[in-house]
């Protein structure tokens, strides 16, 4: 018999992401549902290795401001242009939250699994939005934020920022295709005493 499928599983399996974001932004109550699911993320000693900024109105500019001059460390001969159009992406939703990884440096709880926890966060922000109806993204920049952004957005040197997660309401009409079936098929090995074999009804 086919296994039944929960709502909230249900919520995760069709989850998209959306490009297309619109004001308004989420009410102060979505957010604050937001980042308390970001909060129940598994974290290995709970050190809440990361945090969030919330950028919103006037607020962008900073941010956008903190990726151009990211670009221009990174790549000295960027044009205005590219400037320009690499601030801009803070302007693609109402709201956007940064997530910012906090290692606890010298940890016994290696960074890499503190690193996981804040990408576990970004995954909860994301799938939270949606269940709220709410338009979501994770966006980032492929190269690091540098000094002069990270004092601009008051980031120790030590942290990371991770990208963001647009958020907004979703535009009419840009709904994005349902996902293909999904099969785990093809990543899958299972072990169980015998040779390893792919994942197939046992
Ligand atoms: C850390 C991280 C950074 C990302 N950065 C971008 C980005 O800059 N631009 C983009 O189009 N997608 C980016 N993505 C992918 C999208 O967030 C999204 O997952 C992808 O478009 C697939 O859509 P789906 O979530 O509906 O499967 C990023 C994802 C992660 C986890």
């Amino acid at each position: 018999m086919a296994q039944p499928v929960p709502p909230t599983l249900r919520a995760i399996l069709e989850r998209r992401s959306l490009t297309r974001l619109l004001a308004p932004g989420p009410s102060f109550e979505q957010l604050e549902l937001v980042l308390r699911a970001a909060l129940t993320v598994p974290d290995h000693g709970s050190l809440r290795p990361y945090r969030f900024l919330v950028v919103e109105g006037e607020g962008r500019a900073r941010f956008g401001r903190a990726l151009a001059l990211s670009l221009e460390a990174h790549r000295p001969g960027a044009t205005p242009v590219e400037l320009e159009w690499v601030s801009k992406k803070a302007y693609l939703a109402p709201t956007l939250v940064a997530l910012v990884a906090a290692p606890h440096r010298g940890h016994k709880v290696a960074e890499w699994e503190q690193l996981a926890t804040a990408a576990c966060a970004g995954y909860a922000i994301t799938l939270a939005a949606s269940t709220l109806g709410l338009g979501a993204i994770w966006k980032s920049v492929h190269y690091p934020l540098d000094a002069r952004a990270k004092a601009l957005l008051g980031l120790l040197s030590e942290e990371v920022c991770l990208g963001w997660i647009n958020l907004g309401t979703p535009a009419p009409g840009f709904a994005p295709p349902p996902r293909p079936e999904l099969s785990p098929a093809g990543l899958t090995t299972v072990f169980d005493g015998g040779e390893p074999r792919g994942f197939a009804p046992r």
